[in-house]
């Protein structure tokens, strides 16, 4: 579940300087990121949501792999706290010309910005960068490859707070492809680190990490089973685009074992919500009606995903201003 790759995340005075995993994040900054995010979504209710906190920063996101929700929640988010943001059209970028990663994060370091937001297909690529980017620079994990995806962990456990209030109460299961999920590794690690009594982690066996229950979870094979009693569904996609063999049956068979269904949702707590990153492959792991049911919390998450953006941004440029 760790990767062989670290830098530290923190300066000297305990600061959060890059965001590159949750894990080993301290209990102390992942709340502190957390209401710091409640006093964004207290702001956005007002009728100008700009805001001068970054005034003067240059925010550069750079997309090596598709997004939706991430990418344009950092954009909305740099723009809310009134930085300048730069995205890099990385198809039209000359990283198609064989310019290295580090090449490229040099030439853009030259321009002058102050936050890199880092979305890669590679585990690692954003720890690499903080590890060889000038000291002035904040890095932010926004996703790479198996490793991690910090900001959705984050937002993750914004929702779940809305929601539940006390992490040390819960039951949490995260069901699916857990092998390939960078959200169920940060999940599990803020998780465990809040409070958590109880994560359950439900998948087919080809799709779990070996060694997994060392991470303080219970895993299970059948949902049925798994989901009994919780009070949070955390369903995960199937990575297809990460895969590199035949790991499952067809769509129509995984639904059939392992898809978040009414009957099967009804054997969680009467109060459970349902959670999902995104992109949501309806009929594969999740039944539309629960998807839109009155217990998904789905688009609330999404929602939420713009206040934490600008928490982690406006932290780890702090110390700057
Ligand atoms: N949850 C998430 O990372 O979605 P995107 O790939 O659309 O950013």
């Amino acid at each position: 579940m760790s990767m062989p790759v670290s830098h530290p995340q923190l300066n000297a005075r305990g600061e959060l300087k890059h965001l590159l995993t949750l894990e080993g994040l301290p209990r102390e900054s992942i709340l502190h990121i957390l209401d710091t995010a409640r006093q964004f979504i207290d702001a956005s209710g007002r009728e100008i949501k700009k805001m001068p906190l970054l005034n003067g920063v240059s925010v550069f996101n750079l997309f090596f792999e598709h997004s939706t929700r991430t990418r344009s929640a950092f954009e909305i988010a740099a723009q809310y706290l009134s930085a300048d943001v730069l995205n890099l059209d990385i198809p039209a970028s000359s990283t198609r010309k064989g310019e290295s990663l580090l090449d490229t994060i040099h030439t853009l370091s030259a321009m002058q910005p102050d936050v890199f937001v880092i979305r890669h297909m590679q585990s690692g690529a954003p720890v690499l960068i903080a590890q060889h980017c000038a000291p002035h620079l904040h890095i932010i994990n926004a996703g790479d490859g198996w490793h991690a995806h910090p900001t959705q962990g984050l937002l993750d456990m914004y929702t779940i707070r809305h929601y539940k209030r006390d992490f040390t109460r819960l039951t949490v299961a995260l069901v699916g492809d857990i092998l390939h999920s960078r959200v169920a590794r940060s999940d599990i690690h803020a998780l465990t680190t809040l409070g958590v009594p109880e994560v359950r982690v439900i998948c087919p066996r080809t799709l779990r990490p070996a060694g997994l229950e060392r991470f303080g979870v219970r895993v299970f094979d059948s949902i049925d089973e798994g989901v009994q009693g919780v009070d949070i569904i955390i369903m995960l996609r199937i990575q297809r685009e990460r895969m590199n063999g035949p790991f499952l049956p067809d769509a129509r068979e995984y639904f059939k074992n392992w898809g978040l269904t009414p009957e099967r949702l009804a054997r969680a707590a009467p109060e459970a919500i349902v959670m999902h990153p995104g992109p949501v492959n309806r009929g594969v792991e999740i039944e539309s009606s629960v998807a839109d049911g009155a217990q998904s919390v789905i688009l609330q998450q999404v929602r939420f995903g713009i206040a934490v953006r600008m928490a982690v941004m406006s932290i780890v440029a702090a110390g700057d201003h």
